[in-house]
C-alpha cells in the first residue's frame, strides 16, 4: 500500500502552512507596535522582551532535545527487558528547582527595576501632563500651561512627559503603544507613568483604554501627537488662551507687500513702503492634517439609522448657533472658556473644539457632518455614549422617550451649533 495515512498528509501541509505564517509577522508596517524604539520605555521593554525571549528560548531547545532523545532511545522494542525502575533523585530534583529559580532572578531583576523606574521621580524638566479617564473619552490637563483639553494629547518630542494618572468612574488603562504604557487608572490613587519621546518631531499616535470599562471600552481612544518645543509652546499658548467669538477676521495681506528677501535700504522708496500688517490672529500650532497616518484617520462609519439634513450645514449661523448653545442643555456638561454660559465639567473641554482632529474619543473625523449626527444622536454613534440625545424625535434612553421640542433641537439648530463650535479653533 501506498497511500499515506491522513495525519501524514496532514503533516505536510501543517509544516509549510506554519512556516508562512511566523514569517508574515516578520515584515510590513505595524504603526502601533510596542517594539518600535520611539522612547526609552519602549527601548528597556523591548530589551526585556528580548532576555526572556533568549532564555525561554535556551530552556525551550534543551527541555525538546532531551525529551525527543529519551523518546527516541527509551521507545518500546520487540523484546525489550523491563526498565529499571527507580524512585526520586535528589541531585536532579535539587537542579530542576534551583535552575529556574535562577533563571526567573535574572528576568525579575531587570523587569521589577523598570516598573520603578517609570513610575518613580521623571526629569526635573518634564512636561506635566493629568491624564483623567472618564467613560468613554479621556481628559488632559497640563497644569503648568494651565490647559484642559481632550482626547488629543501634544507631547514634546525630547522633553520627558509625566503622566498622573486617576479615573473618575472606573477603572481604565493609559496606553500608547508605540511610546509606552500601559498603567491602570484605579480609583483613589494616582498612578504615575513617564517617558521621553524621542521622535523627531511631528508624530501621530494611536493611544487606547486598555481595561474593561463598560459598553464603549473599545470606544475610548486617543491620539498623540509629539512635536518639536517651538510648536509645543505655539499650541500650548493658543490652547490656554480662552475662546474668542466672533473668530478675528482672517488678515488679508496687503497687495502691494513687498517679499521681505527684496526689502533692500538703498533701493526702497520710503514712499512705497507698505505699512507692516496687523499681526495676524494666532490659532496657534496644530499637527497637521496631512502628517495623519491612515491608521490615525477614524473610518468609523455613521449608522444607517440616523438621518441628518446637511444641506442645512452649508448656510448654518454661527451666531444664531451660539444663542442656541448657550441656552441648551450642552452647557450642563461642557464649559467653554470666554462663553460665561458654558461652565460644565462633566464632559469635553469645548473651548477649542475645532482644533481637534477627531470626536467622540477618536471614532470620527472632527468636520461639519459628524459633528451634526453626534449632537443629533450620539448614543447610536458610540453605544452607551453618556452624551444626551438633543434630536427631536430621536430616542432619547434616559427618559425612555423620542426627544420633543422641550429640550431638543431641530436639524437647522444642529447645524447652527455646529457652525458656532466651527468657530472655536
Ligand atoms: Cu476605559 Cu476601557
Amino acid at each position: 500500500m501506498t497511500r499515506k495515512s491522513p495525519p501524514r498528509q496532514l503533516a505536510r501541509i501543517a509544516w509549510p502552512a506554519m512556516l508562512l505564517l511566523a514569517s508574515a509577522a516578520c515584515g510590513g508596517n505595524y504603526p502601533n507596535s510596542t517594539f518600535l524604539p520611539n522612547t526609552e520605555f519602549n527601548r528597556d521593554v523591548t530589551s526585556l522582551w528580548n532576555t526572556m525571549l533568549l532564555w525561554g528560548t535556551v530552556v525551550f531547545v534543551i527541555v525538546e532535545v532531551i525529551l525527543i532523545a529519551a523518546i527516541v532511545r527509551y521507545r518500546r522494542r520487540p523484546n525489550s527487558p523491563e526498565p529499571e525502575q527507580v524512585h526520586g533523585n535528589t541531585a536532579m530534583e535539587i537542579t530542576w528547582t534551583v535552575l529556574p529559580l535562577f533563571i526567573l532572578a535574572i528576568i525579575a531583576v531587570p523587569t521589577v527595576r523598570n516598573i520603578w523606574k517609570y513610575q518613580g521621580e521623571a526629569p526635573a524638566d518634564a512636561l506635566q501632563v493629568q491624564v483623567i479617564g472618564h467613560q468613554w473619552w479621556w481628559e488632559f490637563r497640563y497644569p503648568q500651561y494651565k490647559i484642559t483639553t481632550a482626547n488629543e494629547l501634544y507631547i514634546q518630542a525630547n522633553r520627558a512627559v509625566r503622566f498622573e494618572l486617576q479615573t473618575v468612574d472606573v477603572i481604565h488603562s493609559f496606553w500608547i503603544p508605540a511610546l509606552g504604557g500601559k498603567r491602570d487608572l484605579v480609583n483613589n490613587r494616582t498612578n504615575i507613568l513617564w517617558f521621553t519621546p524621542d521622535s523627531t518631531g511631528e508624530q501621530g499616535f494611536i493611544g487606547s483604554c486598555n481595561e474593561y470599562c463598560g459598553s464603549s471600552h473599545a470606544n475610548m481612544r486617543f491620539r498623540a501627537y509629539t512635536v518639536n518645543a517651538a510648536n509645543f509652546e505655539s499650541w500650548a499658548k493658543h490652547q490656554a488662551a480662552n475662546a474668542v467669538y466672533p473668530p478675528p477676521a482672517p488678515v488679508v495681506p496687503a497687495a502691494a507687500a513687498v517679499p521681505t528677501s527684496n526689502i533692500g535700504a538703498a533701493t526702497q522708496d520710503p514712499a512705497t513702503v507698505t505699512p507692516p500688517a496687523p499681526a495676524a490672529p494666532s490659532t496657534g500650532y496644530e499637527f497637521p492634517r496631512e502628517q495623519l497616518g491612515a491608521h490615525l484617520v477614524p473610518g468609523t462609519p455613521l449608522p444607517a439609522s440616523l438621518k441628518f439634513n446637511e444641506a442645512l450645514l452649508a448656510n448654518a449661523s454661527a451666531e444664531r448657533g451660539l444663542q442656541t448653545y448657550s441656552r441648551s442643555a450642552c452647557i450642563g456638561c461642557h464649559k467653554i472658556r470666554g462663553n460665561p454660559s458654558s461652565m460644565g465639567i462633566l464632559g469635553p473641554d469645548l473651548t477649542h473644539i475645532a482644533s481637534r482632529h477627531t470626536i467622540a474619543a477618536g471614532l470620527f473625523p472632527n468636520d461639519a457632518k459628524h459633528m451634526a449626527y453626534w449632537i443629533k444622536n450620539a448614543v447610536t454613534m458610540k453605544p452607551g455614549a453618556k452624551m444626551q440625545v438633543f434630536g427631536i424625535g430621536e430616542m432619547d434612553a434616559v427618559m425612555k422617550r423620542p426627544m420633543t421640542t422641550q429640550g431638543g433641537l431641530t436639524d437647522e439648530q444642529i447645524a447652527d451649533v455646529v457652525a458656532y463650535l466651527r468657530t472655536l479653533k
